[in-house]
């Protein structure tokens, strides 16, 4: 998978250089004879340290935004092809990023001092990781273009169909293998099984005494719900002993005025609102947002009082408040989520800030979580290229508040999204001092604004995340690359029927003729398609038990 993804990153590189050399030549300047590239060289060049010349970030970036489409198109070549293709038969690990504490004297310090080191600061420089995210614009690019070159707003459904896979391929095919499944599943059933079964979430402890065969979900931004039926159903399937399952959940609520005002009509889609009343927290003010404070104390004094029956003694924080092993929230999911399209930057990155906030302030010690979150860079928000300082500090508070933290992009998730799930382990525990810190950063917060200054995050934090950023942004880019090619097969495809008719002057004026390189109909016939779709399909069901 990594050779796959470099050569396609590389392939970006070569293209810029050669673009240098077009542009070399519109200025008229004597041109060099340009020697052949080499991307993975290219590709390092970029990552070098600051002091650099060859890689300054802002030269680099202006120089990507004068490539010509028509240009791009030209040079995408038989090895994006090749390795294209080779991805739609591989089934290589999802991205799994397991964050590694490092005993060195910085980072032992950081890590221990942590949150007293949080301090709402404007954005801040950390790595030339924006290059990489820039070459998402580019496949992205190409992709608006075919789209506009079939004359068409939304991907063909057959290509939509053979280029996301697992994204929503799955659950259609589970639906129709599977009769006893409690509901007709969407995506986000699947993607919480996968996720489920992949950290063992559910297993308890196997040191404990007390009989314990309880267990406690709290569902944040949830609604309609099918997370919740997911959890429930993976319990009874996977864990029967655990005979005292109890769920609460949170959401914007769909019947909330000032909410249908402001957000549009929600629905109750499987009734689990109209059916469980008690069992859903709309906070304070009835909305349900999770984005205000006076929000998130109501749910922390619901849990303790009411949930879990603990008697809330002043003098006790809640370090020793909620550590009953049988009197605890074992698990706490977050799937908010909000149009791009339709949001501000600020709404958005607010709602991933108020996730992690929630889950520090709600959960018992020991506990576990399954928060989804979003990569820092919005494709149709340029502003979001310095957000990467909010991104690297708000997963350090994660890594500081749990004893494991997993960065997690399972097969289900849409590949071209920068959606991934952070799963913590073993909640340590937080002073109400130092939660009462991180609403006051909530209230004040500001677009791309860090939680950390750059000096309070080890580098050897920060070496880890920038990687995982660039794992993220290579499938993102195999995403688009994939559906770059059938566009292009599909256009072919297209182009000679018509010349079948008219005869072969119509034919497509880019270089490689993308039909006599790979059997296009073997991607483009649902038929077909299925020969290579329903083995994957078998060993998702295989490596995740979901017989
Ligand atoms: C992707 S949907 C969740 C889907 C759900 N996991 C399922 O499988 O049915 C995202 C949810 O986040 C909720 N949300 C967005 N912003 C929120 C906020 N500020 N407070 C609470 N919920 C929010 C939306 O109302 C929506 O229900």
């Amino acid at each position: 998978m990594s050779k796959t993804k470099k050569s396609s990153i590389g392939n970006f590189n070569t293209l810029f250089n050669n673009n240098t050399s077009i542009k070399t030549k519109k200025t008229s300047k004597p041109s060099k004879p340009s020697k052949p590239s080499k991307p993975s060289k290219t590709l390092k060049t970029s990552k070098q340290s600051k002091s650099s010349k060859l890689s300054k970030p802002s030269k680099y970036i202006s120089k990507l935004k004068n490539i010509s489409i028509d240009y791009l198109q030209k040079i995408y070549n038989l090895d994006v092809y090749k390795n294209t293709i080779a991805s739609f038969y591989t089934l290589n690990n999802p991205i799994i990023t397991y964050l590694v504490s490092y005993n060195d004297k910085e980072s032992k310090n950081l890590i221990k001092n942590g949150i007293s080191n949080l301090k709402l600061v404007s954005a801040y420089k950390l790595s030339n990781i924006e290059d990489t995210f820039k070459m998402i614009d580019i496949s992205y690019k190409l992709n608006k273009n075919l789209l506009k070159d079939l004359k068409v707003k939304k991907c063909p459904q057959i290509v939509q169909y053979a280029s996301e896979d697992f994204t929503r391929g799955i659950r259609v095919f589970l639906d129709a293998r599977y009769k006893h499944l409690p509901i007709n599943l969407s995506n986000g059933f699947v993607k919480l099984w996968e996720i489920l079964h992949t950290f063992n979430l559910l297993a308890k402890n196997n040191t404990n005494t007390n009989n314990n065969n309880s267990f406690k979900v709290f569902h944040i931004a949830e609604a309609p719900g099918q997370m919740i039926l997911c959890a429930k159903y993976y319990a009874e399937k996977k864990h029967p002993y655990i005979t005292d399952y109890d769920w609460r959940a949170n959401s914007l609520n769909p019947f909330n005025y000032e909410v249908k005002t402001k957000f549009g009509a929600l629905r109750d889609d499987y009734k689990l609102i109209r059916n469980n009343p008690h069992k859903w927290l709309w906070g304070a003010d009835n909305t349900g947002d999770i984005t205000r404070v006076k929000n998130i104390k109501w749910f922390k004094n619901y849990i303790n009082t009411k949930w879990l029956n603990n008697k809330i003694d002043n003098k006790i924080d809640n370090k020793i408040d909620n550590n009953l092993d049988n009197n605890k929230i074992d698990l706490m999911i977050g799937d908010g989520g909000l149009g791009t399209d339709t949001n501000s930057i600020y709404n958005l990155q607010k709602l991933d800030l108020a996730q992690v906030i929630n889950v520090v302030a709600c959960s018992s010690i020991g506990g576990a979580c399954v928060i989804k979150h979003f990569t820092s860079y919005m494709i149709d928000k340029p502003e979001t290229i310095e957000a990467t300082s909010f991104f690297i500090s708000f997963i350090y508070l994660y890594y500081i508040c749990f004893e494991e933290v997993n960065l997690f992009k399972p097969y289900t998730s849409d590949a071209t999204s920068g959606e991934f799930y952070v799963i913590g382990k073993g909640f340590k525990g937080i002073e109400n001092n130092e939660l009462e810190k991180l609403y006051t950063i909530l209230n004040n917060f500001k677009v791309n604004y860090a939680l950390f200054p750059k000096n309070a995050l080890p580098d050897t934090f920060i070496n880890q995340i920038n990687n995982f950023l660039e794992l993220m942004s290579s499938y993102n880019i195999k995403g688009y690359e994939k559906q770059n090619l059938l566009l292009k097969c599909y256009k072919e495809t297209k182009e000679m029927k018509n010349s079948s008719k008219n005869s072969s002057k119509n034919s497509s004026k880019n270089s490689v003729k993308i039909n006599t390189i790979i059997d296009c109909d073997k991607y483009l016939n649902e038929d077909k398609l299925k020969d290579i779709l329903i083995p994957r399909y078998n060993q998702w069901i295989k490596i995740n038990e979901f017989e």
